[in-house]
């Protein structure tokens, strides 16, 4: 079976996690800042604070932006669900807007309709390794005064002419061990913003400024210096990983354009795609998904439900009609893009779909 994702970890990443053992400083420690600094300065950022998962970095950043009950933030229901959820863990209601067709991120043009005074922060997600259309979003939350929390849990190395993702508010990665880089679970936010991080920094570990001085309430959602000296080798790849992904994801789309019915991924203008996953629209989706399986061809369905219409939703009361997230939530299967293909394994894939 050709996997949909293969974390990448070896004898670099080995070597690196048996030199913390032998340190002694496990948790938090000299490694941790190192891979934060690291974070930072690759995304043209002031501040990276290192966590124990994409999803705790996203409920850091929103408690970090002082949202909470009674306050409403605006996302796309096409994602994972902790992109939502890191609003309801605050008390604060996510309102969902549909997608772009074309890109699966949220659609800028329909925004301003689902703004109330209640709407505290914009939570643009970066879908498949994709950046979002920033500069409309930027213009829509300077307009309304809003925060920008971007979710870049799958757009390591992405772009948006020339800037980086995570460089545009307060910032959320994933270091989830299939992501484009990994350090197995753990999380990073950036931003710019000094109150931003120093918040962020106290609500991480306990709202500790000091030991055993507590100032305001805060969580254990340390990273751990075992891990972080996984992501200061994985991060030095990134860039080398990313190119092959690219090169997998334009050699996919070479071959299975020429197949009737499938809809290779659109690359924004100006953008650069990371391609996390490389995710077409194809006739019958469950079907093919399952035939491609028989065939050896690991795929994914990123996703099959979008959030608003998840059973925690609905009994929370979401009555949404967004149609274009449900039509691509019937339509999208990811393939294997990943940087340890080979030529035969992409041929592989397109053949496996040329002859559904
Ligand atoms: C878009 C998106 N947001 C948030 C998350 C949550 O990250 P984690 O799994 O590291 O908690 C993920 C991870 O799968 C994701 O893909």
């Amino acid at each position: 079976m050709i996997p949909i994702a293969k974390p990448i970890i070896g004898k670099d990443e080995e070597k690196a996690i048996l030199e913390v053992i032998a340190s002694g400083m496990l948790v938090q420690g000299p490694r941790v800042r190192a891979f934060e600094e690291r974070f930072a300065e690759s995304c043209g950022v002031k501040h990276a604070i290192a966590t124990s998962s994409g999803t705790t970095a996203l409920h850091i950043a929103v408690l970090a932006h002082d949202i909470g009950p009674s306050d409403e933030v605006v996302t796309s229901p096409f994602s994972f669900i902790a992109s939502a959820n890191c609003a309801l863990y605050t008390g604060a209601r996510p309102i969902f807007v549909d997608i772009e067709p074309d890109f699966f991120t949220i659609d800028p043009a329909k925004i301003e309709e689902r703004i109330t005074p209640k709407t505290k922060a914009i939570i643009p997600i970066h879908l498949y390794g994709q950046a979002c259309d920033m500069d409309a979003i930027m213009a829509i939350a300077e307009k309304h005064n809003l925060a920008i929390i971007e979710d870049a849990c799958q757009a390591h190395g992405a772009t948006y002419k020339g800037r980086s993702v995570g460089s545009f508010g307060t910032a959320c990665y994933s270091l989830y061990a299939t992501k484009n880089m990994t350090t197995i679970e753990g999380g990073m936010i950036l931003t710019s913003d000094d109150q931003i991080a120093e918040r962020a920094r106290l609500l991480r570990n306990h709202g500790s400024p000091k030991t055993y001085e507590h100032v305001i309430l805060g969580y254990n959602m340390r990273m751990t210096d075992l891990v972080a000296a996984i992501g200061l080798v994985q991060i030095g790849k990134l860039n080398e990983w990313n190119s092959i992904r690219r090169a997998n994801a334009a050699y996919l789309t070479d071959g299975l354009s020429k197949i009737k019915g499938v809809i290779t991924p659109k690359v924004r203008e100006d953008a650069e795609h990371v391609f996390h996953q490389y995710t077409i629209r194809i006739p019958d989706r469950d079907n093919a998904a399952q035939k491609l399986r028989e065939k050896g061809v690991g795929v994914g369905i990123h996703y099959p439900t979008p959030i608003h219409k998840q059973p925690l939703y609905q009994q929370l009361g979401y009555s949404d009609s967004l149609p274009v997230a449900e039509t691509a939530s019937r339509e999208v299967l990811s393939l294997p893009v990943h940087p340890s293909l080979t030529k035969d394994d992409l041929d592989t894939i397109v053949d496996a779909i040329a002859s559904l």
